[in-house]
């Protein structure tokens, strides 16, 4: 009897275990099969997008995005505004596209790429930049140089933006830029969003990032802001030196007795006399430049740059400069104007500009540290220290940003 309910359990044992291995396989294989349909489903969804194909050819491939997410910084780069809107490559690639293209604007002329042109460091060579029917800017066009890489996350010369996704779409509404104003019979930006949703390849790149077609005013500006973000430049003579040593105070090996007498120029606040003349010391540019990212100090003040390209009065209100890296293009020659006005041709103008401030009438928004002891700054520089500056601000330029195909013109 003992033996026969051993056999009874053992059998009893053997059919559970072999029905417990039937469920496991069937389960397997019903997953299985779940997983083949939606790789299946991916696969063929991914691949065909005719008009996406149809308007940018090989320039743009979503099977296959450029690497915007993931690109190589410098370990002393620390600033970054990026806030909640990390960059992805879909985002970003979006985000190319709107900026290229002109239908963003109400005659189809004009696209932020019109005034922030790559090969000028996504900036402008003439002081105003031209706009729809006519329009002029009021201030001139700003390189969109490691805009990410910053302590200030407002935007404009006049820092009136405050995050830098709502500053992408205000250029679309100024009636003199793009012209989506509603202003004197203009379309309003809601008017943009209907005819951007009837571009077919729009419809295929917002369902590809978003899941669905629906162009949103907030979508267009996470785009555009990562897009505007991932505009890196790492590879300038400063980096290759910076890298080399623990801080900026050191002499850089692979400088020239120039460029590192330049740099302590740059970075040593100036000692001033009782009237404003300085006696000792350097030019105290790196208090508002801020390297390594040279990026604004959120606290500045306007430095005596103070007029307007057209129309009377005086703006006080200028207290942002982008970064002064690319400032230079590799050879030399500046990007474009300098200052919100555009009236400094050339770095050595914008030097002479901080040679002597001089405070104007009216001008109640001057940075103090300009004006020492109450008054304007005499920095008495010799022609060696001017051309010692020079020198290592053309340090900052980097080759790559000014031809990289993922920053470059899709629509071409
Ligand atoms: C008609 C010329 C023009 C067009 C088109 C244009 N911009 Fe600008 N951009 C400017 C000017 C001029 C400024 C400075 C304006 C100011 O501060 O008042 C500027 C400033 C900016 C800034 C601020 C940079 C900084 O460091 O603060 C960003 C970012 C920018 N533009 C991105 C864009 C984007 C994105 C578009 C397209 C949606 C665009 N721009 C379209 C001329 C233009
Ligand atoms: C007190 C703060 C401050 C100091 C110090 C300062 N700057 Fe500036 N800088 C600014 C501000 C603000 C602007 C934007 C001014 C404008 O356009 O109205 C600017 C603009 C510039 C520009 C033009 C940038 C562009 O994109 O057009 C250059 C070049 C420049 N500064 C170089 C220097 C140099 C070189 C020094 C040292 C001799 C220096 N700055 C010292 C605050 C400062």
């Amino acid at each position: 009897m003992a033996d026969g309910l051993v056999f009874l359990k053992i059998t009893n044992y053997l059919y559970t275990t072999m029905a417990k291995i039937l469920t496991t396989f069937v389960v397997l294989v019903t997953l299985q099969l779940i997983v083949v349909r939606c790789t299946k489903t991916a696969t063929n969804s991914t691949n065909s997008y005719p008009a996406v194909r149809a308007a940018f050819g090989d320039n743009i491939d979503l099977n296959n995005l450029l690497n915007y997410a993931n690109q190589t910084r410098p370990a002393y780069i620390t600033k970054d505004n990026t806030g909640g809107n990390v960059i992805t490559n879909s985002k970003a690639t979006l985000g190319r596209v709107l900026f290229y293209d002109k239908n963003l604007s109400i005659d189809n002329s004009i696209s932020c790429g019109s005034c922030h042109k790559q090969e000028f460091a996504f900036s402008d060579t003439a002081i105003a930049s031209k706009g729809v029917s006519g329009g002029v800017t009021a201030r001139h066009s700003m390189r969109l140089i490691n805009s990410r890489f910053a302590t200030e996350r407002k935007f404009f010369w006049d820092e009136r933006a405050a995050t830098l996704e709502q500053q992408t779409t205000k250029p679309i509404q100024d009636h003199a830029e793009m012209g989506f104003s509603g202003q004197n019979g203009r379309p309003a930006l809601s008017n943009l969003l209907s005819k951007l949703q009837g571009v077919t390849y729009y419809n295929e790149l917002f369902k590809f990032v978003y899941g669905d077609m629906n162009v949103t005013e907030a979508r267009m500006q996470e785009c555009l802001a990562q897009f505007v973000r991932s505009i890196h430049s790492f590879d300038s003579k400063y980096d290759a030196g910076r890298i080399q040593v623990p801080n900026d105070g050191p002499p850089f090996p692979n400088f020239t007795q120039q460029e590192n007498t330049g740099k302590q120029i740059f970075i040593t606040p100036p000692v001033f006399n009782a009237t404003g003349v300085r006696v000792g010391g350097g030019a105290g540019c790196n208090g508002c430049h801020n390297a390594p990212e040279f990026d604004i100090d959120p606290n500045s003040k306007n430095n005596g740059i103070i007029g307007r390209i057209a129309g009377a009065g005086i703006d006080i209100t200028a207290t942002r400069a982008p970064s002064l890296r690319d400032v230079m293009n590799r050879t030399g020659i500046e990007n474009g104007p300098l200052m919100h006005t555009g009236n400094l041709a050339t770095l050595q103008n914008a030097i002479g500009h901080y040679g002597t401030i001089t405070i104007a009438v009216g001008n109640n928004n001057l940075d103090p540290r300009l004006t020492p002891n109450g008054f304007g700054q005499q920095l008495n520089f010799n022609a060696q220290e001017i051309n010692s500056l020079m020198a290592f601000i053309k340090t900052l330029t980097g080759t790559n940003v000014y031809t990289d195909k993922k920053w470059s013109n899709p629509f071409k």
